[in-house]
């Protein structure tokens, strides 16, 4: 594997975020429904404020393969209840299935180690997408439910299932 290098996201680091996701389903699968089709960068201003303020509600991370965007992740972070949710989790389609998702990840929960305790981590995944599902479940995430036709995507509805993890920090 190319060596990875992980960033915090910036504008200019999510310039081409876009043309990763070609369909409106495509991107409802990364994103959610709260998203509009395509992707611009008045949404991505959006998602990126938050990360700046005090707390930070987000921290988003860029994974680097050769200095190229290859990857990106969110983490929307509770500090009321220590919960950090993984949001907008995407591997670039021409980096897919090179075994990158793993070793981005386990950067990006060290980040959310550094930034603060977050005892629960939680995620929600389409029960159709079996291949998000196959590596949470590598990593220990443990299904908690399923929400039964809770998005809407054009004229179909989607089951989303929830995981966490519960961590010892
Ligand atoms: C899910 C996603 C991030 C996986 O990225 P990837 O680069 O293909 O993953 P990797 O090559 O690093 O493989 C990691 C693990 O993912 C799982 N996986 C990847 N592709 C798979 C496939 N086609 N079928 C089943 N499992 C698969 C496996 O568990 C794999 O581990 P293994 O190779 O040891 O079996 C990628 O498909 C993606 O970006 N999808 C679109 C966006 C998305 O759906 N994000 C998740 C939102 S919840």
């Amino acid at each position: 594997m190319s060596s990875l290098r992980v960033v915090p996201a910036t504008a200019e680091r999510l310039a081409s975020l876009s043309s990763w996701f070609p369909t409106p389903e495509a991107l409802v699968q990364w994103g959610g429904s709260g998203l509009r089709f395509p992707l611009d960068a008045d949404q991505i201003g959006r998602m990126l404020a938050e990360t700046t303020t005090e707390p930070p509600l987000r921290l988003a991370f860029v994974g680097l393969v050769e200095d190229e965007p290859a990857a990106h992740a969110q983490l929307v972070l509770d500090w009321t209840d220590g919960i950090a949710r993984l949001a907008r989790f995407a591997i670039a389609p021409g980096h897919r299935g090179h075994g990158l998702a793993r070793p981005f990840l386990g950067e990006v929960f060290a980040r959310l180690d550094d930034a603060g305790a977050f005892p629960r981590l939680e995620l929600n995944v389409y029960t159709f997408n079996t291949p998000a599902i196959a590596l949470y479940e590598s990593l220990g995430f443990v299904r908690e439910g399923v929400r039964r036709s809770s998005v809407k995507v054009g004229n179909a509805r989607w089951d989303t299932a929830i995981y966490a993890i519960i961590r010892d920090r």
